[in-house]
């Protein structure tokens, strides 16, 4: 969408993953706070993001009201808190009559509640799929992204009809994001399906609106470190939206080095914002090569091993569309210190189950 918003995958926080209905202004405020000091606000975490429970009702002029037990002092206020950290907040509604956990939703009052979020400051509105019966999906995100629009504050449109209806295809002009699964979940099986159903639409993606395979499990418990280390690499690689779906006010050390990895970040951020995608895979489809073109002529590779055993993974320059023969430095993203000079192929030793190496490969000794 072009909005002004979104030319590289947005990056945040959001409510859902960890905390579902049971959120409230002080854990908002609380992981407002946690950003600003554990190194992520600098590392490009900008959003922060309240999903579905936060509504209640409408009034008598169908303006939309905060839970006031939970949001006593009103979202306008907690949008004043969060700006003043240098922050962004995000709000939660859908296109049906009802959100997925029966809250008011937007089906026809966007023009209002566009007006509403806007008034109260809000940066992001991510809008569900629920309770829509037949509606169109392209008729009635359209609304929304108008109505967001007449506002005249910059405002980042979030979809999420979870693929359903094939957003890739009518998304791009409406939106500055939209979902393309299933809700993600905490584990290995759930992230593999969201992560193979972006190769075939990673054409879709690009600067101002992105294919946004579910948001990040990092830290939540239910994978280990090493499968964190590889949604986060592939997320980054597929210009995902980095939104974190953690409890940022108790991280462990292990959780913020894989969120805030900055060489990592910057392959997601990459201006060019092409999507990386699979390019070649061996062993029956589990020793993976995904890779993707760099602004700066370099390319990004993550050699993810899907298997439950160890394994060698050999990276071909014909992989990444270099000629063979070309000299390349090889430096890894995760130990962030440089290989070596490769011609033709490099190969990856003893990658271990579930682990993804992950490389930035240049011409020149810059990195
Ligand atoms: C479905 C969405 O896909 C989730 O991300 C979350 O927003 C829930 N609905 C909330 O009810």
């Amino acid at each position: 969408l072009d909005n002004g918003l979104g030319l590289t995958p947005q990056m945040g926080w959001n409510s859902w993953n960890y905390f579902a209905c049971d959120i409230n202004e002080t854990l908002i405020r609380e992981t407002a706070l946690a950003m600003t000091k554990n190194g992520m606000q600098d590392a490009g975490y900008e959003y922060v993001n309240i999903d579905d429970c936060w509504a209640v009702s409408r009034d008598s002029n169908g303006v939309i009201q905060a839970d006031p037990n939970a949001f006593p002092s009103g979202i306008a206020a907690l949008a004043d808190y969060v700006h003043s950290l240098g922050l962004k907040l995000g709000i939660y509604t859908d296109a049906g009559i009802l959100t997925c956990q029966k809250r008011p939703g937007s089906y026809g009052y966007e023009a209002i509640d566009a007006k509403t979020y806007a008034s109260w400051g809000i940066d992001y509105v991510k809008e569900d799929w629920c309770s829509t019966f037949l509606d169109n999906p392209v008729q009635r995100y359209t609304i929304m992204s108008e109505a967001l629009n007449a506002t005249g504050r910059p405002i980042f449109f979030s979809l999420c009809d979870w693929g359903v209806d094939n957003p890739w295809n009518w998304a791009p002009t409406i939106g500055n994001s939209w979902r393309t699964t299933p809700d993600i979940k905490d584990n290995w099986n759930s992230f593999i399906s969201n992560l193979m159903a972006q190769v075939p639409i990673a054409g879709a993606s690009g600067v101002g609106g992105w294919n946004d395979p579910d948001m990040l499990e990092v830290g939540n418990g239910g994978m280990t470190n090493t499968e964190y280390v590889s949604q986060f690499s592939l997320w980054s690689l597929m210009s995902a939206p980095l939104i974190a779906g953690n409890d940022l006010r108790n991280v462990d050390p292990d959780t913020l080095a894989i969120l805030t990895n900055q060489e990592v970040i910057a392959i997601n951020q990459d201006p060019m914002g092409k999507q990386g995608t699979l390019v070649r895979s061996t062993n029956d489809g589990y020793n993976q090569i995904w890779a993707r073109p760099l602004s700066d002529g370099s390319r990004a590779v993550v050699l993810f091993n899907s298997s439950p055993n160890a394994t060698n993974i050999e990276l071909l320059w014909s992989d990444i569309w270099v000629p063979i023969n070309t000299q390349l430095s090889v430096r890894d993203l995760w130990s962030q210190s440089d290989i070596g000079v490769f011609s033709t192929s490099y190969l990856a030793e003893n990658i271990a189950p579930h682990a993804s190496v992950m490389l930035r490969l240049s011409t020149s000794s810059k990195y």
